[in-house]
């Protein structure tokens, strides 16, 4: 059979639920024990069964042998957002006194994460250039106990080698962790390349319809057990609805994603062509800097790329941004059904360093390329960039 038909009906267990092709969604803290027999067998670990609503859920737990079956693994935990997998995942891993590995380009509150609260408990991080991702020997300490890497990255795609990462990591007996959310799971597997956990914003394609917020963490059962430990006793579970929509979201991620993965391509061989555009950053086009080893990462390619236009003025970028928002929408949160722009002109303005060290400049754009059809988007383009020219 071919996954996506597989995915359809992994985890699903209609003959339990009355013949319903979807799960129902259990709204439950409590879950009672029929005899004091079966309480005591599964205190001891005896019996497997939900006992607590903080320590699963039968809703959810469909959603994560979904997550677990794309992620070519044993296991997947769902909590409340993509932060709180990854906190949670971290948490479980990280000591004072530890040495936590990070890329450069990773998602911004990560960041702040790191530099904020690790820091308080001790854990020191250093931060390594994407183009170091090859060998990180040089970075590893005794102490190095995490590495992260978010591959592609969500600002810049840049691009790391997961199995290279995998084998420095394993010679050094720390653990490998990848923020996935770009290609979601149908279109990279990095857990079969060595990487011993895989995070997700599921906030963004998973969901696909901007309108959940969801933390994915997927992994082999040995590498999951402190990271379900954790998630217990920090609590940020996903809550049964949001479980039943994440699940409804998986049913059409393959046709969505095949959508967003053609539409988006058109998009960006289009901009390739006009003269107003410097760059296109697309893991999926030959120009670009990672697209080899993406190609023996990926399976496929998401909606989400950037491109950078010829410098100039403000007003200019005001009309440009302006002109599009009768199709496309100016915000943040990606992956869903429609289009978004969102210029980077204040990304990592507090630090210029590292503003530069990324590549970021106020003509730069992020772009995600939802399900309308693509003329329409490239018709918008065309205008904006019209009115972008002028005056
Ligand atoms: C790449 C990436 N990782 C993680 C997150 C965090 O996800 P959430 O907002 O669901 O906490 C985001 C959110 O934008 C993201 O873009």
């Amino acid at each position: 059979m071919k996954r996506d038909t597989e995915l359809l009906h992994i985890g699903d267990t209609p003959c339990d639920w009355n013949g319903a092709v979807n799960p129902p969604v259990v709204h439950a803290s409590l879950f009672c024990f029929e005899s004091l027999q079966e309480y005591l067998d599964t205190a001891a670990g005896r019996t497997q069964r939900y006992v607590y609503g903080r320590s699963g859920n039968p809703t959810t737990r469909v959603l994560e042998e979904k997550i677990a079956f794309l992620e070519r693994t044993d296991d997947a935990l769902a909590l409340a957002s993509g932060m709180a997998a990854i906190s949670t995942a971290l948490l479980a891993y990280l000591r004072s006194g530890d040495h936590l590995l990070v890329v450069s380009c990773v998602y911004g509150p990560v960041r702040q994460l790191c530099d904020g609260m690790l820091r308080q408990l001790g854990v020191e991080t250093e931060y390594f250039p994407c183009s170091a991702s090859a060998d990180l020997s040089a970075y590893m300490r005794p102490n190095t106990r995490v590495i992260y890497v978010e591959s592609p990255g969500s600002l810049t795609f840049d691009v790391q080698d997961l199995r290279a990462v995998a084998r420095v990591a394993r010679a050094h007996g720390a653990i490998t962790m990848i923020d996935n959310t770009w290609a979601t799971p149908l279109y990279q597997a990095p857990i079969p390349l060595g990487i011993d956990l895989s995070l997700h914003a599921g906030t963004k394609y998973i969901g696909g319809h901007s309108d959940l917020m969801l933390g994915l963490v997927a992994g082999s059962a040995e590498a999951m057990a402190p990271v379900r430990a954790t998630a217990r006793l920090l609590g940020g579970i996903l809550a049964p609805d949001d479980a039943y929509l994440a699940i409804r979201g998986l049913r059409t991620l393959p046709v969505r994603m095949a959508r967003h993965q053609e539409s988006a391509l058109k998009v960006a061989r289009w901009l390739e062509t006009r003269p107003e555009v410097r760059e296109v950053l697309h893991p999926g086009l030959p120009s670009f800097p990672g697209y080899a080893l993406a190609k023996t990462q990926l399976c496929g390619y998401s909606g989400l790329f950037g491109f950078r236009l010829q410098p100039r003025d403000a007003a200019a970028r005001h009309r440009f941004v302006d002109a599009l928002l009768d199709v496309f929408s100016l915000g943040y949160s990606w992956g869903g059904y429609e289009s978004l722009i969102l210029p980077l002109i204040t990304h990592q303005k507090d630090n210029p360093a590292l503003r530069r060290a990324l590549g970021l400049d106020d003509d730069t754009y992020r772009i995600s390329i939802g399900l309308e059809d693509p003329d329409d988007l490239i018709a918008a383009l065309e205008r904006a960039l019209a009115t972008w020219a002028s005056a």
